[in-house]
C-alpha cells in the first residue's frame, strides 16, 4: 500500500465533509479519521451514530474512472471491511446489499461513497466513508437504531481501532490498486441472495426474490412481473426460507 497522508482528528462534523472540503487543495489521496463526529452522515440523508468508540474514517481518492463506475469502490470497501472484522473478531461478517456489514444479524458498519464530478461525466475525486461500531456504546445505541445496530466488542481495547483500520486499508488497496478480484467474495458474503426481500420504488413497496448480484454490483430481483435490476436503494429481508 502506498503512503497516504493521514489527518487524525478528535472531532469533526463528518469525515466525509472534511474530505470533500480538503479535495479543493489536496490532489493526492488522503485518509481522515475522527474519534467522533457531530454530524455523521449515512445514505439517503440519514444521520449516522458517531459517538466515541467507533471507527469513523474517510478516504479521499482520485480514481481514474467515470462517475458511474465509482460504485465499485463501495463494493470493494464492503469486502475489505468484512475481512478486517473477521480477522480481529473471528466472527463471520456478511454484506447486506448495497453496503451494510452485518455480524450476528446486527448492522455493525455502514459505508457512504460520494463523488465530486466534472461536467463531462468524469470523476474529480471520490470520498469513501466508513463507520464501524467497534465498542459497546456507553449509554447504549439511540432508540431509533437500537434493534438494528450492533457492535464488535463489549469493552474498549487499546490498539484495536488502529489494527482494524490497518487491516481495512491493506485489504481495500489490494482491490483498488492491485486490481484483485472482489466480486465473487462480495456475492459469497451476501446475506440476501435467495431470500424474499422488499424494496420501495416511487413511493410504492414491492416484494421479490434477491436472485443475483451483477459484476458491477447491481441487484437482480425476480418478482411477479419478471426480472428487475436495481443499482441503488434500500431493501428489507422479508423471508429467509
Ligand atoms: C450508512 O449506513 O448509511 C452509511 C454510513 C456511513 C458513515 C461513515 S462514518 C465516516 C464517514 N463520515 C460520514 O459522515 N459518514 C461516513
Amino acid at each position: 500500500m502506498r503512503n497516504i497522508k493521514i489527518y487524525s482528528l478528535c472531532v469533526t462534523d463528518s469525515t466525509n465533509s472534511f474530505a470533500k472540503t480538503l479535495s479543493d487543495k489536496e490532489k493526492n489521496d488522503a485518509l481522515i479519521i475522527a474519534e467522533r463526529q457531530t454530524a455523521g452522515r449515512g445514505r439517503m440523508g440519514r444521520s449516522f451514530y458517531s459517538e466515541k468508540g467507533g471507527v469513523y474514517m474517510s478516504l479521499l481518492l482520485h480514481p481514474e474512472c467515470e462517475l458511474s463506475d465509482a460504485v465499485c469502490i463501495t463494493s470493494m470497501a464492503a469486502v475489505a471491511v468484512a475481512r478486517a472484522i473477521e480477522k480481529h473478531t473471528q466472527k463471520k461478517a456478511y454484506i447486506k446489499w448495497v453496503n451494510d456489514i452485518y455480524v450476528d444479524n446486527k448492522k455493525v458498519c455502514g459505508i457512504l461513497c460520494e463523488g465530486g464530478g466534472t461536467l463531462g461525466g468524469g470523476l474529480d475525486y471520490a470520498v469513501l466513508g466508513v463507520g464501524i461500531n467497534l465498542f459497546k456504546p456507553k449509554g447504549g445505541f439511540p432508540e431509533d437504531i437500537k434493534d438494528i445496530a450492533g457492535y464488535l466488542f463489549e469493552n474498549e481495547q487499546n490498539g484495536l481501532k488502529d489494527k482494524i483500520i490497518n487491516s481495512f486499508l491493506n485489504e481495500f488497496f489490494l482491490f483498488y490498486e492491485e486490481k484483485k478480484e472482489y466480486m465473487p467474495e462480495y456475492k459469497n458474503r451476501s446475506n440476501i441472495l435467495g431470500k424474499q426481500i422488499s424494496y420501495t420504488e416511487n413511493g410504492k413497496e414491492y416484494k421479490g426474490i434477491a436472485q443475483d448480484i451483477t459484476d458491477n454490483g447491481n441487484l437482480v430481483i425476480k418478482n411477479e412481473n419478471g426480472i428487475c435490476i436495481k443499482n441503488s436503494g434500500e431493501i428489507k429481508i422479508v423471508k429467509n426460507f
